[in-house]
């Protein structure tokens, strides 16, 4: 399960609710990752100049960064219509060719987690992105045979935290990447006050702040911490987020100041201490810390790698010497091999 389904599993029905409302409508809400705006505002004008559908896309970075967000933005500035779909709900290639066949022209249809459709359904996508045809075998044995329907010209809008799971051909197919990145303390600073404003929330500018350092450079996290530092703040004060208010909150939820939450230290203890910083291979780590191996690869290692707290090796991943400073811990001698980071897989 992702960090996303697994919120959906445990969040109250209204909070799933909340999360579509606070979604930006339009690129000019969206916070943030100013150059891939600047290259899709691009894309989307010339599109609609044309009058044509805009060139398929693929949405690329970790969990919570805006990937559904953009898709429906590209939608939305665009004027047309939105299907959503997800690879593994795409079992069999009549389930993608019934989706095609109902589009209308122009519409975007969003493939959430596109790299992990069926390699049978994935093969009827390439002419359909690239020809927009669509080839289906009618019949079976000796009389069976092939025809060709032509599809609507529609816009592809594919998301994925793995671009190193999607093929060659099928990322070949898309026009235009789009890597969404970890955000900046200054722009988790704006969601927040943005989603504050939303919700009503009085929030002090160093309340934001306070968030922020603590959101994983993530939106989808600054959201939440907010939601739960107000529900604090209405309950143990006058509702008002200040920075203080917000710290004790932070800390009474375990989210420490760099914004590892308990998963976050359970991972770093475990290569630190139980395994004393020598190499461990990701489902002896997954097991250690009870997640998924893909929960641990694609939720929890991104983050921890961009800040310098472990390491990955041919041989397993490693502690930085970081980690041991962050847990209060002496540095053990198995310690990290860092010249061996160059052939990461
Ligand atoms: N640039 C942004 N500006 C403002 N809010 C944002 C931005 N990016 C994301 N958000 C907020 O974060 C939430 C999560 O974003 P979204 O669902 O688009 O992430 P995602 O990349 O699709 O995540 P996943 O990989 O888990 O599907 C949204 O509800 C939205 O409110
Ligand atoms: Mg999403």
């Amino acid at each position: 399960m992702s960090r996303e389904e697994v919120l959906r599993a445990t969040a109250e029905p209204a909070e799933v609710a909340e999360e579509t409302t606070l979604r930006p409508r339009s690129l000019d809400e969206f916070v943030g990752q100013a150059r891939l705006k600047e290259h899709l505002e691009i894309l989307l004008a010339a599109a609609r100049q044309r009058r044509q559908a805009a060139d398929h896309l693929l949405f690329a970075g970790p969990p919570g960064v805006g990937k559904t967000t953009l898709a429906g933005i590209v939608a939305a500035e665009l004027g047309v219509g939105l299907r959503v779909t997800s690879g593994p709900a795409l079992e069999r290639a009549g389930d993608l060719a019934a989706i095609l066949t109902n589009l209308d022209d122009g519409d975007v249809l969003f493939v959430d987690e596109v790299h992990r459709l069926p390699r049978i359904v994935e093969e009827v996508l390439y002419p359909a992105m690239e020809d927009f045809q669509l080839d289906i075998v009618i019949g079976k044995g000796p009389s069976a045979r092939s025809i060709r329907l032509d599809l609507p010209r529609f816009t592809l809008a594919g998301a994925t935290t793995r671009t190193g799971l999607i093929t060659g051909p099928l990322r070949d197919r898309f026009g235009f990447v789009a890597r969404l990145d970890y955000y900046a303390p200054d722009e988790l600073v704006a969601i927040v006050s943005r989603t504050a404003g939303i919700l009503g929330v009085p929030l002090a500018p160093e309340g934001a702040v306070e968030i922020a350092q603590r959101a994983r450079g993530t939106p989808r996290i600054a959201n939440r911490l907010l939601k739960r530092v107000r529900d604090f703040a209405e309950v143990r004060s006058d509702g008002t987020v200040s920075a203080a208010t917000a710290r004790e909150a932070l800390a009474l939820f375990e989210v420490d100041e760099r914004g590892l939450d308990k998963v976050d230290r359970a991972i770093l203890t475990a290569l630190c201490d139980t395994f004393a910083g020598q190499p461990v291979g990701l489902n002896t780590l997954a097991v250690a810390v009870h997640e998924e191996p893909e929960t641990v690869e694609d939720v929890y290692e991104p983050f921890l790698l961009k800040q310098g707290l472990l390491q990955r090796t041919p041989r397993g991943r490693v502690p930085t010497a970081s980690a041991f400073a962050h847990l209060g811990l002496e540095v053990r001698p198995g310690k990290p091999d860092t010249s061996s980071s160059l052939f990461d897989g």
